[in-house]
């Protein structure tokens, strides 16, 4: 069993059957981390880059977890101790690395198509960590094997996208992810911060988060980019929330259980409040969890080796 796929730069265009692929494994690799001992050999010998140039809490510790976990060799970079700070280019940065031996680079970048132009200047596997407004596929894969596991299949589930649509690369892959895998879609948010002419993508829009609430099985919420209200998109992170932030007033109107996700960072009662992100309906630490076995399964996968999980 392999992917049909070199590289992972997004889930544009990735098929059901890589995508069912990797969750599959995924699975497997959690099974193997609830273990006394949650560790195997199976990348011993291969290394891996962690190539951050834009801040992260939880996708960098969860690669280099993943690797760990995988016995592969991590090395990470960070552009604010590296040579970037005196001028040196991505592209001969790259290569530099890449003479020094490595087989994966995990990347961060805050320019949309970083890991595209990667994929030119070295032989390594490229992973995609977040690339600028593009997308976060490890991301939108962790939501899905969170949804899987709660909900048993993605077909025909309904899920609810709330927040910055426009600027969000955590909607755009969960988006091609959940419709590949037969999910509805609906996104939500001020017509500011959703893209104009997003419903030919195969999704619904509402601007109203009470209709997404009475609609969805799962409400995966975005975190409010604090500099779009300087921005003008929006008028104030107090008329978002009354707008917008997901209360359990709301929730309880809804009278059904809902779940909620999150991706993290939470701005707490402003896209979310406190007792909803905390509540037994929400899944987000699952999410995080999820997102080692994931990585795992990204890694694993992408690496060329061999091996039966
Ligand atoms: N969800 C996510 O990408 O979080 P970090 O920015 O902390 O990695």
């Amino acid at each position: 069993m392999s992917l049909s796929i070199k590289h992972l730069l997004g889930l544009e265009g990735v098929s059901r059957e890589d995508i069912t692929l990797i969750l599959d494994t995924a699975v497997s690799f959690k099974e193997i981390l609830s273990r006394e001992i949650p560790k195997v050999p199976t990348l011993r010998g291969k290394t891996v880059v962690n190539l951050f140039y834009e801040n992260s809490t939880r996708t960098r510790i969860s690669f280099e977890l993943a690797e760990k976990r995988l016995s592969a060799d991590s090395v990470n970079f960070s552009s604010s101790t590296s040579s970037v700070k005196k001028g040196e280019t991505l592209r001969d940065t790259i290569r530099n690395i890449e003479a020094m031996n490595i087989d994966m680079v995990v990347v961060r970048h805050a320019a949309a198509g970083v890991p595209l132009f990667l994929t030119k200047c070295v032989d390594a596997a490229i992973i995609n960590a977040g690339d600028g407004m593009h997308e976060h596929p490890t991301q939108a894969l962790l939501d899905m094997m969170s949804l899987r596991e709660k909900f048993g299949s993605l077909e025909g589930l309904k899920v609810a996208i709330v927040g910055d649509i426009t600027h969000g690369r955590v909607a755009t892959s969960n988006i091609f992810g959940l419709l590949t895998m037969g999910a509805q879609v609906m996104v939500c948010g001020p017509k500011t911060l959703i893209p104009r002419d997003i419903e030919k993508l195969g999704v619904q829009v509402t601007y109203n988060v009470n209709e997404a609430i009475e609609w969805a099985d799962a409400l995966n919420v975005l975190r409010i980019q604090l500099e779009r209200q300087d921005a003008g998109l929006f008028p104030s992170i107090r008329e978002y929330h009354t707008e917008f932030g997901i209360t359990r007033e709301r929730l309880e109107r809804a009278k059904k259980d809902i779940t909620i996700m999150h991706p993290g960072p939470i701005n707490r009662g402003v896209e979310l409040d406190s007792d909803v992100a905390d509540s037994e309906h929400s899944l987000i630490l699952q999410q995080v969890t999820n997102g080692v076995a994931v990585r795992m399964a990204v890694l694993l996968l992408l690496s060329g080796v061999e091996a039966s999980v």
